[in-house]
């Protein structure tokens, strides 16, 4: 299955102060006020930073009970585009999984839980979202490197994606001098789209992930999604500005990415990485 991030949807609050934020964050200078809308539904206020459903779209979550027969994420979530959307449509449906199917002008879409409860968007490739893509990796300052999704049974959510979406899960790369956190299988797996641990990142919470290894953030707790930026020293530098912690965690994870964690506004844990 060939797949590709389109994008992660953070919930907020203030859509104008996190479009602010974000903005300066990754140095974003583009913004979509139409075609993302092919992808999501009218439910939540929303914004999107990016170029053609490329990037980050800020949504603004209602009350469950306001919502009709739709569902909505309380954590940040990650649309992809797959190649072979026809038969992980037929697979869903012959699994009796249930789903939500949508087809928005010609874009059709899939949204579910996987087995951990994370929302996830699945998204029909076709020839206008390759060249968007290319337009956005050419033009963009940052791009997003992974999607980390918490699971509490990580083989459960991996068998899932595995089995029923048909991504093919890999083994983590880990650097010399890795930082105090299990690979083992069960604890953590990676969906690659690339040999640099690029791509779907599932998790088992690890409650002392943060004390062991000196983060102020927990990044094995509530998902986050991961954005590469051009220069990690000028966002601290913004982050030192605005007050904001950080945990700087350098080179720990995944070889040739210097990492560190925040959370926005909102508590969404982020983190941003610079290949180095
Ligand atoms: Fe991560």
């Amino acid at each position: 299955m060939n797949w590709k991030i389109f994008n992660v949807s953070i919930p907020v609050k203030d859509l104008e102060k996190s479009k602010i934020f974000y903005n300066d964050l990754l140095g974003n200078n583009t913004v979509d006020t139409e075609f993302y809308k092919n992808f999501f539904s009218d439910d939540n206020e929303d914004l999107f930073l990016g170029s053609n459903g490329f990037g980050v779209r800020l949504f603004k979550p209602k009350h469950d009970l306001e919502l009709n027969d739709n569902i909505q994420s309380r954590r940040s979530y990650v649309s992809i585009i797959i190649n072979d959307f026809e038969s992980v449509l037929k697979k869903l449906q012959q699994s009796n999984f249930r789903f939500i199917y949508k087809k928005i002008n010609s874009f059709e879409t899939v949204i579910l839980q996987e087995p951990s409860l994370n929302m996830m968007q699945f998204i029909k490739s076709n020839e206008i979202l390759d060249k968007y893509s290319n337009d956005f990796f050419e033009n963009s300052n940052f791009y997003i490197h992974h999607m980390n999704l918490e699971s509490l049974d990580v083989r459960e959510s991996v068998h899932f994606i595995s089995d029923l979406i048909g991504l093919k899960e890999g083994n983590w790369v880990a650097p010399n001098d890795k930082g105090d956190f299990s690979i083992d299988k069960k604890e953590l797996s990676l969906f690659p789209i690339s040999n640099d641990n690029k791509g779907l990142h599932f998790i088992k919470p690890d409650e002392g992930f943060a004390f062991r290894n000196n983060f102020i953030h927990n990044p094995s707790i509530g998902g986050h999604p991961a954005f590469t930026v051009k220069n990690i020293n000028l966002i601290k530098e913004k982050l030192d500005n605005l007050n904001i912690l950080y945990s700087d965690a350098n080179v720990y994870a995944m070889p040739g990415f210097h990492q560190i964690y925040l959370y926005d506004a909102n508590a969404n844990t982020l983190e941003i990485n610079q290949e180095v």
